[in-house]
Order: C-alpha cells, then sequence, then structure tokens
C-alpha cells in the first residue's frame, strides 16, 4: 500500500513554468488511458473523487497512440458517448488538458466503442477562489441514470409502475424472457 501511494503521487508533477503553478496529474495514476477493466469499472470515477484540481491544473492522458485518443466532449456527448463534435481532440498518445474555466469538464476516449464501455471521466473545476459552481442543467442531465432509454419499448412500464424498483419475480420474468439487454438495464435501475 505505501509503495503504491508513494508512486501514484510520483504522478502529480508540480508545474512551475512562468511563475504559473498548476499541478499536472496523470489520469487513473498507474492505469493508462484504456478501456476499464472488469475489476476497476469505475477506475476513472474513483480517480477523479480522489483528486482536488484547482483552477489552472492539468490533467494528463497516457496511452498507445495508434489505439486510442482523448475527446473533451459537452455534458449531452458524454452521456450520449456521441463523438462526432468534439470540444477538442488530443491523439498524441501522451496528451495535457489545461483546466482553465471553471464548471465540470467532460472528457471521453475517441476510440470507437471505447466510451460505452466507460471509458470517460469528469472532473469538477473549482473557481479560483476554491468555491465550485453549482452543476448546471445540462451536468445534472448528462449524469442522470438513462437505463429506460435503451431498454426495449414498453417494456419497463409493462412490469413496473414508475419509479417503482421491479421485484425479483419480474427480475425472474426478465430473465425467463432470455433479454440480457432488458435484464441488464433493470439491474441498472436498482
Ligand atoms: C496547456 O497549457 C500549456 C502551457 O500554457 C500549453 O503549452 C498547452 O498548449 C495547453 N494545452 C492545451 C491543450 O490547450
Ligand atoms: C468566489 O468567487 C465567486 C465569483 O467571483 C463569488 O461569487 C463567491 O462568493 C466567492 N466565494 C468566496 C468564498 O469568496
Amino acid at each position: 500500500m505505501r509503495a503504491r501511494a508513494a508512486l501514484a503521487s510520483a504522478a502529480v508533477l508540480l508545474l512551475l513554468a512562468g511563475g504559473c503553478a498548476g499541478a499536472m496529474y496523470k489520469v487513473g495514476d498507474l492505469d493508462a488511458w484504456g478501456v476499464p477493466p472488469p475489476s476497476k469499472p469505475d477506475v476513472y470515477k474513483s480517480w477523479a473523487k480522489s483528486v482536488h484540481f484547482a483552477l489552472g491544473d492539468s490533467i494528463w492522458f497516457l496511452y498507445p497512440p495508434s489505439q486510442d485518443s482523448v475527446l473533451q466532449v459537452t455534458p449531452e456527448a458524454f452521456a450520449a458517448c456521441d463523438l462526432a463534435n468534439p470540444v477538442l481532440k488530443l491523439a498524441d498518445g501522451n496528451s495535457v488538458f489545461n483546466l482553465t474555466t471553471p464548471g465540470r469538464a467532460y472528457y471521453t476516449s475517441g476510440a470507437p466503442g471505447h466510451c460505452r464501455k466507460g471509458q470517460k471521466l469528469w472532473v469538477d473545476v473549482p473557481m479560483a477562489n476554491g468555491t465550485y459552481l453549482q452543476p448546471s442543467a445540462s451536468d445534472l442531465a448528462a449524469l442522470a441514470p438513462t437505463p429506460a432509454a435503451e431498454a426495449p419499448e414498453g417494456f419497463l412500464q409493462a412490469s413496473a409502475p414508475a419509479g417503482a424498483h421491479p421485484s425479483a419475480a419480474e427480475l425472474r420474468a426478465v430473465a425467463g424472457a432470455g433479454s440480457v439487454v432488458a435484464a441488464v438495464a433493470l439491474a441498472l435501475l436498482l
């Protein structure tokens, strides 16, 4: 544990160039930027929570440039994994994004399919005095769970009243129907 913590803090580099101090944090610490492994599905969420960013800090993504890239995206594009019109795209394998705007900043992999496999993260950047902005309406919408939208149309309404969690019997019924997609969507609701 001690060695790991030491290595993790070594991933924080202080930039003191030009009298402008800002910390640089390596995204994922010891993990390179990639699709989260099954053992760590929330690796980017945990990482972002572990860091208290300040305005002017930077985040650094390290990955094989032939296999991946990083897109900064809008909250809407983040929620939909829409890679079409990024705010900023870096693909050199060694990408630094500067946190120069207070608010929530959203990033995703630019490799096809990776966003939907969880290779995405958001960070909260406070104002210069350390105060955080309230999440905007699009921030709240971006992080709202959307499993119902992915279930077959009419399926959830048929088996559960709005807002209710499906019962075990309903889950068994779903499993019996052999619909893996619907079962996953219901599991996300629980
Ligand atoms: C981040 O800031 C550094 C130092 O000012 C600059 O060289 C670099 O181009 C900036 N990166 C981006 C992606 O804007
Ligand atoms: C920080 O700055 C913002 C915007 O200038 C201001 O609204 C807020 O009250 C400040 N907070 C503190 C704790 O000074």
